[in-house]
């Protein structure tokens, strides 16, 4: 199988998009044939290493390698860096998000879902990229905080609001999105997820709202604690579908360090 085939085949069953797409292939040849594929969150320069070690033709990521939503080569030092490490590998490099996002079932609240382990009914919003999880168990925000980081390996999760209080409805907001103050500010909504925010506006509305008696919290999972467990999920799934080449998830960890190791 080429590369090109498989891209082509990765945007299948996605809604028509309006617009430009940053689903482009950003670095090598795509008529090149695949024999091992890496699946990545962030090309990282570590990520380009270990892929390049292992092998890997082709690798699919999720978010831009150079810093920029459509990647337009912002000039200095450290994207010349990356970009010259990317065309020695020969590796073809692809960042499929726009396709993964837009189609009947999202595939990042997907995987993210699927390795929390919590049982519960995927449903739209009204609001920009989110959905709302309706959960069949109730759970306090602390709790599934501290589900997070067992399960999807979360260093901190930080939670903004209530704390104790069981909820059902929960909304997943993943990644940098719009629509967290809406969703917050809906009566159905107890628990908004997301992966980063304007702490100033959105932590405070989530701390006083809880303050006033209200079963409101905000718990903020870090871009990649949110959104990667999608592209792990896709790893997976490649790797079931397809024996003609060999599919392997690599871990990019969190973008922060802490003081504890
Ligand atoms: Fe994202
Ligand atoms: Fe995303």
């Amino acid at each position: 199988m080429k590369a090109i085939e498989l891209i082509e085949e990765l945007k299948n069953g996605a809604f028509e998009l309006s617009g430009r797409t940053c689903d482009t292939v950003k670095a090598g040849n795509p008529e090149k044939e695949i024999g091992k594929v890496a699946v990545a969150m962030f090309a990282t320069v570590d990520i380009i290493k270990k892929v390049k070690e292992w092998g890997a033709d082709m690798l699919i990521v999720h978010e831009p390698t150079y810093y920029d939503h459509f990647e337009e080569m912002l000039v200095n030092p450290v994207t010349e860096a990356k970009k010259k490490l990317i065309e020695e590998s020969g590796i073809v490099l692809f960042r499929y998000h726009d396709f993964m996002h837009h189609r009947p079932i999202d595939q990042i609240p997907e995987g993210e879902v699927h390795y929390l382990g919590l049982k519960g009914k995927l449903e739209n919003t009204p609001y920009s990229a989110s959905y709302m999880y309706h959960l069949y168990e109730p759970i306090t925000a602390l709790d599934l905080a501290k589900l997070m980081e067992k399960e999807l390996g979360i260093k901190h999760v930080k939670i903004a609001g209530e704390r104790n209080k069981k909820s059902t409805n929960i909304a997943l907001c993943f990644g940098t999105p719009g629509g967290v103050y809406d969703l917050l500010r809906d009566e159905n909504v107890e628990i908004v997820l997301t992966g980063e925010i304007c702490e100033w506006m959105l932590g405070e509305y989530a701390r006083d709202a809880a303050l006033l008696g209200y079963n409101k919290s905000l718990i903020v999972m870090g871009h990649i604690g949110s959104e990667r467990d999608g592209m792990r999920l896709l790893a997976e799934k490649l790797s079931k579908k397809h024996t003609s080449f060999e599919t392997k998830y690599f871990e990019c960890g969190e973008v922060y360090t802490y003081t504890e190791e």
